[in-house]
């Protein structure tokens, strides 16, 4: 079975864009049919966003682990000024994070660039947001989930959305076990966001 995150070669005409309003913003992005969501902001994707959005405040430097068209970061540079690293294991993910970036005009806010988890990730962050790749199973999402830890100063936050039925007892039992806590902020219609604190 091909996953959504396996990479392919595509044609121009593999591409196209689409609009989409998310935190009252309006929000362009170039999207093409190998990517995750690829015709609309996802309803998790949403609910992560109205969450932080709500009941949190965010500065500094932030990941967005798993950009895919770079929703999350681009929405939360427009909310809140921040500013963000954005990797994915699709290349052309990357690829079209870096043109949302520019169609967005937060091109200055950003980098996108590839990566297998952390594996090029060099900096340390005050927040990490994602919406994790579930399907690749949960060796691999607990292992994102160390490297989160890895790679947040004191105090850093990671904030993230799962669903209860793609294994959320069990994330948020793997997440107190490497930050000793995990809080969930809200629930929307079947979507958990989960809090974690580096303290
Ligand atoms: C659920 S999608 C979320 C995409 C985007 N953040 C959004 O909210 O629309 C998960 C993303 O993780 C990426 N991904 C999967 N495995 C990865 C890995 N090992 N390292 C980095 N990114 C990965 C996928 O390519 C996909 O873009």
């Amino acid at each position: 079975m091909q996953h959504y995150f396996i990479d392919k070669d595509h044609n121009e005409s593999d591409f196209f864009e689409f609009n989409d309003e998310v935190l009252g913003l309006n929000l362009c992005f170039r999207s093409c049919d190998s990517i995750f969501s690829k015709n609309q902001i996802d309803d998790g994707t949403r609910a992560l966003l109205n969450a932080i959005s709500k009941n949190m405040t965010l500065n500094g430097h932030g990941l967005d682990l798993g950009c895919g068209l770079g929703v999350i970061a681009i929405a939360l540079i427009k909310r809140f000024g921040v500013t963000f690293d954005m990797v994915d294991i699709n290349a052309t993910a990357v690829k079209l994070s870096k043109e949302n970036l520019i169609k967005n005009n937060v091109q200055h806010s950003a980098k996108a660039y590839f990566s297998d988890g952390f594996e090029n990730v060099t900096d340390n962050f005050d927040f990490i947001a994602t919406n994790p790749p579930i399907k690749t199973g949960k060796k691999l999402l607990f292992s994102l989930m160390e490297g989160a830890f890895n790679h947040l100063k004191e105090n850093g936050t990671l904030t993230l959305v799962i669903r209860k039925d793609h294994g959320m007892e069990s994330l948020k039992k793997h997440l107190i076990s490497i930050f000793g806590n995990c809080e969930i902020i809200t629930r929307d219609k079947g979507y958990y966001i989960l809090n974690s604190i580096k303290n």
